[in-house]
């Protein structure tokens, strides 16, 4: 493996982190735009490419300022993400790469979130991907389930209308509560009871891997006008119960495929990632599933479910050891899901200059 410098700008986090040749994270930098976009009550995309271009340069230098050594690979996510956002980085990274004669490793931003369990914050190497493990992924863009079997990734569930972490971001916007508003309904849900909301569980018959959580996300919306909660904000016992009721909900639809879908595919870990990922409920149900099923569970550190750098040097490091490096004159950005595995796409290296 190389010492690798990765780079994330597909939403509104600005990341930069290094890693060493063992995948140890040595520098996990992040510059959160949320207070920029808290006023519109969502992601701005224009804005997000703007306030890319002002972080950027200044995380990579402070970086190699504190690096011990130079980078000998650049990673940077090459979708999907916004495009604006992602061609600040992907720029940045290409003429970084090419100014350096570094090779360079485009990386898809789920094959970050997928690997990013396997990473430590407290200084151990990364782990080795076991032979086969199942894995969700849910975040504010995606929310699927995957069979990571050899080195292949296959989806095997995925939504099929709103993100979970779109969901609750939606639900709390109705609330009055701050964006994002995942980790405030997370929060909020400790203090609420589940069983004072009625919320239905809407599954998919023809596809029972796949999820829906737009009917969920009506119905507590319907409850909470019906209901006068509108705009209400945190005071309220009221607003904690819808925040434990919808979030055991969004629980209950996200993990329904796992008993079917390990019976199945007999995984030695499971695994969950994304920002969704940092919510206790989640959390606490996926372990003790593990403990009561023998498998083992490994969830992503809570500070590396939300978007972040070093899982993307991480999927670089790998996808470079598979031969996916770029010329960085060809790189482009996408702004869609287009599943690039790690080592698909092989291309001849600029020769140093
Ligand atoms: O992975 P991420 O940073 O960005 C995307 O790639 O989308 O995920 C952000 C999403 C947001 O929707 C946010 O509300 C949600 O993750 N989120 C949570 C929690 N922390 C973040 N949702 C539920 N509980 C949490 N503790
Ligand atoms: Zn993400």
């Amino acid at each position: 493996m190389l010492r690798t410098l990765g780079i994330e700008t597909s939403c509104d986090e600005t990341a930069v982190a290094v890693l060493d040749r063992d995948g140890r994270i040595e520098l996990n930098l992040l510059s959160s735009q949320v207070a920029a976009h808290a006023p519109f009550g969502g992601v701005v995309p224009e804005l997000a490419s703007r306030e890319h271009l002002k972080a950027l340069p200044i995380l990579v230098e402070r970086a190699l300022g504190a690096g011990s050594a130079a980078p000998e690979l650049v990673a940077v996510t090459a979708g999907p993400g916004l495009i604006g956002a992602l061609l600040v980085g992907l720029r940045f990274a290409a003429a970084f790469a090419w100014a350096r004669s570094l090779p360079l490793a485009p990386v898809d931003h789920l094959e970050g979130h997928l690997v990013s369990p396997l990473l430590d914050l407290g200084g151990a190497p990364a782990r080795p991907e076991p032979a086969r493990s199942l894995a969700l992924v849910a975040s504010g863009g995606h929310s699927s389930w995957y069979l990571l079997d050899a080195g292949e990734r296959r989806r095997l569930g995925r939504t099929r209308d709103d993100a979970a972490g779109e969901s609750f971001d939606k639900v709390a916007q109705v609330l009055g509560l701050a964006y994002p508003g995942g980790p405030v309904l997370d929060r909020l849900a400790r203090g609420g009871d589940a069983e004072a909301v009625p919320l239905p569980r809407p599954r998919i018959r023809e596809a029972p891997f796949d999820f829906s959580f737009s009917g969920l996300k009506s119905a507590a919306i319907r409850w909470i006008r019906e209901h006068r909660l509108a705009g209400a904000g945190e005071g309220s016992p009221a607003v904690a119960d819808v925040a434990a009721a919808f979030e055991e909900a969004v629980v209950d639809l996200l993990l329904a495929p796992l008993d079917e879908l390990a019976a199945r595919h007999r995984p030695q870990l499971v695994t969950a990632a994304g920002g969704v990922a940092a919510n206790t409920l989640l959390r606490r149900r996926l372990q003790d599933w593990g403990a009561t099923h023998g498998v083992e569970v490994l969830l992503a550190a809570p500070a590396l479910t939300t978007d972040n750098a070093a899982m993307i040097a991480r999927a670089g490091q790998l996808a470079w050891r598979a031969g996916g490096a770029r010329d960085p004159r060809r790189l482009d950005a996408r702004a869609r899901e287009a599943w690039q595995p790690p080592g698909v796409a092989r291309a001849a290296l600029p020769q140093p200059v």
